[in-house]
């Protein structure tokens, strides 16, 4: 009977990186306004959305390669999605995590941004977009950037607020991450806060439309930087050293991610890129590499089987 069908919806949960990053001071609500150029890329996790059909809604999730979190972002975006739209199905959400953790490549919003895209689709599109983004805002401020169409944006407000930039193709890249170090979000911005008021970091910021047009520039060209690299205490010797090995290649752009911990760097020549990681491999740090490129939301698509 249709009534019984289990059906199982699947989808890559891509990372995002910052390529710029200016921090307002903390509002009234505990948050900050930001202005930030994201980018999609494609280090993916996979989300997959079992629902069988019943009377109560339950869900479970399952964390293939990684001990489950406390907080999870997937569980949250679900639970949100039921109590708006009443569905009363038994969920089961299973995740291969390829995305560091507390890295600053939002891995946690683009796994509850894919729930409720996969949700959208196993419900028949319930919810206008607008909704799904005041969810997806519920569950963490990166989550509405993961649920727009583009696979680029200057994202502003505390994240909400999103414009479109025609995505770059061309940008290959490499990902520096820290072993057995993450970063708190929550943490930097009171960090960031802090050293503010001692005047350690200035309140600075370019200009919208000079950010979005030199996102279509070279990257050489590109002038964008991060608020939290003024504060990252311990990793900051390691940053300076990539900062430097950037500043000598030609065609490249470096930068940590967000709050951290990761650093890029993108270019759009594959050869410098890979010169990049050599590099870095040279200097012996306890770091994790990926080779990474900028993402087109076609090469993420949603698959289905019933
Ligand atoms: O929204 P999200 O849960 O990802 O944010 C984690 C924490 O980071 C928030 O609790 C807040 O302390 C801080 N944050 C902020 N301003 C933002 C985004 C996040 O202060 N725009």
């Amino acid at each position: 009977m249709v009534a019984s069908t289990r059906q199982s919806v699947c989808m890559g949960a891509p990372a995002k990186l910052n390529f710029h990053l200016s921090i307002g001071p903390r509002r009234s609500d505990g948050y900050h306004d930001l202005i930030s150029i994201f980018q999609m890329i494609d280090l993916c996790d996979t989300v997959q959305i079992t629902r069988t059909p019943g009377s109560r809604f339950s869900v479970s999730v399952v964390m293939e390669n990684f001990e489950s979190i406390e907080e999870n972002t997937m569980e949250k975006a679900a639970r949100l999605f039921a109590d708006v739209t009443g569905i009363a199905d038994a969920l089961s959400i299973r995740c291969k995590k390829r995305i560091p953790m507390q890295a600053g490549l939002g891995g946690g919003s683009s796994d509850a941004a894919a729930v409720l895209l996969l949700l959208s689709k196993l419900y028949g599109y319930p919810l206008q977009r607008s909704e799904l983004i005041a969810i997806g805002a519920k569950v963490g401020s990166d989550v509405p950037f993961f649920l727009g169409d583009s696979t680029a944006a200057c994202v502003e407000g505390r994240g909400e607020v999103l414009t479109a930039l025609e995505a770059r193709t061309d940008l290959y890249g490499v990902l520096i991450m820290p072993e057995g170090v993450g970063v708190s979000t929550r943490e930097a911005f009171g960090e960031l806060d802090r050293a503010r008021l001692q005047n350690k970091v200035p309140l600075r910021t370019i200009g919208k439309g000079q950010l979005v047009s030199m996102y279509a520039q070279p990257v050489a060209e590109w002038r964008y930087f991060n608020d939290f690299r003024a504060v990252m205490g311990p990793l900051s010797p390691l940053y300076d050293t990539l900062d430097t090995i950037v500043s000598e290649l030609p065609d490249a752009f470096g930068t940590v991610s967000g709050s951290g911990a990761a650093y890029c760097i993108v270019s759009a020549e594959h050869r410098i890129s890979e010169l990049f990681r050599t590099k870095v491999e040279r200097i012996g740090a306890n770091v994790t590499i990926f080779d990474i490129k900028s993402l087109h939301r076609a090469d993420s698509g949603v698959t289905v089987s019933l």
